[in-house]
């Protein structure tokens, strides 16, 4: 049967890799594909649940040209009905909405209940961390989606991914990697060993294009498992594929710890201010993966997550290592182009 989803944050990097993942997926996938049994519908519409103020921008029109359907909504102004008759119709529903704008999630879930969606997924998509304080504001506030979830009895699956190989490499001695690079300074925390959950966020779009079709994770939490990697392998990687010693910073947990607490307790004082915000979820994330090291398969099993790897035993995730020859071959995109130019634009 084929299913109809509709995207919420289709514009953005996490959103724009799962229209990619459906649209590639949708085309190829048939109850006939012998590849899994669990891998018997294709998507007869894909639809993007766009913001009033973002109907002018280049993604958004370009969106339309992929025959993309834009359902345009305003989900804070809107009431529940008005989102909910939107919604009718579809059987998925996909939110992948900016850090910034969790709770927005809220109100999309209650009309989403109201419309009878058969499966709703929350945006994730993160590294795997428990509830209850450890990432005190993103972690906290994508539970607190769940819980309205659960409120409602929604069908829905959760889907986690580890860190991204585009923000997880270092920067090198060359620059050759610059015109990529999102990382932290090139920051080796304690003895540099702690393992961590990677995916190339194009796979994102690739298993969510599976998981949404698969009985075995409606009511579930998903880890999507490609690389696990400590930071002295990503180093050596590095160092060996483009030949360069790259210079490392060194920090002690103590120092993380210390620098989470800070950036905490700046963020309270200016709960409003972005860049507070930002910097108090970084310096979790830091204690997160390389202080309590949550962000790794054995953890998620522990959380209950399923992992992709037994889900679909035949897809081959991309590599961290493929991912770096890409990268030094200038061909790795950068990422929040739009959001970075709009910036640039501003401050000029
Ligand atoms: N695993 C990782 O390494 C990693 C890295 C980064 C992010 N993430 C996760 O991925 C999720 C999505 O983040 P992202 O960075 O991919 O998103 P993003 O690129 O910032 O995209 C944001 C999307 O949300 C939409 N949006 C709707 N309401 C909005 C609002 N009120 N304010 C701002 N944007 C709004 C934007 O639409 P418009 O076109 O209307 O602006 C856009 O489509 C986050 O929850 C984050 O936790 C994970």
């Amino acid at each position: 049967m084929a299913q109809k989803v509709l995207i919420h944050g289709a514009t953005g990097e996490t959103g724009g890799d799962i229209l990619d993942g459906l649209v590639a997926d949708g085309s190829f996938v048939s109850p006939s594909n012998p590849i899994s049994p669990h891998r018997t519908q294709s998507y007869q519409e894909i639809a993007a649940l766009v913001r009033p103020q973002s109907l002018q921008k280049l993604v958004t029109k370009s969106l339309k040209s992929r025959g993309v359907k834009v359902v345009v909504s305003d989900l804070v102004n809107q009431d529940v009905e008005e989102i909910a008759d939107l919604l009718a119709g579809y059987d998925t529903v996909i939110s992948a909405v900016a850090t910034t704008a969790q709770l927005d999630q809220l109100k999309l879930v209650d009309a989403a209940a109201k419309a009878g969606i058969k499966r709703f997924i929350p945006c994730g998509f993160t590294s795997i961390s428990p509830p209850g304080g450890v990432m005190s504001l993103i972690r906290t506030e994508k539970e607190k989606i769940h819980e309205r979830i659960w409120y409602h009895h929604l069908p829905y699956t959760i889907i986690d991914s580890g860190t991204w190989y585009q923000i997880s490499f270092p920067s090198l001695p060359s620059g050759k990697v610059s015109y990529a690079f999102m990382g932290d300074g090139n920051t080796i925390v304690a003895d540099g060993n702690a393992p961590n959950l990677m995916v190339d966020k194009r796979d994102i779009g690739r298993l969510t294009a599976r998981i949404i079709k698969d009985s075995r994770t409606l009511n579930k939490r998903v880890f999507l498992h490609a690389d696990v990697l400590t930071q002295n392998d990503i180093w050596a990687i590095m160092e060996r594929k483009s030949g360069e010693k790259i210079e490392a910073k060194h920090a002690t947990h103590d120092e993380l710890l210390a620098k989470m607490h800070t950036a905490r307790a700046v963020c309270m004082k200016n709960p409003s201010d972005p860049r507070m915000r930002f910097a108090a979820i970084s310096a979790e994330y830091m204690v997160c993966k390389y202080v309590r090291q949550d962000n790794n398969p054995q953890n998620a099993r522990y959380l209950g997550y399923i992992g992709t790897r037994e889900l679909y035993p035949d897809f081959e995730p991309n590599t961290f290592s493929a991912f770096v020859d890409e990268l030094l071959a200038g061909q790795a995109k950068k990422l929040y182009r739009d959001k970075f130019e709009f910036m640039q634009k501003k401050s000029t």
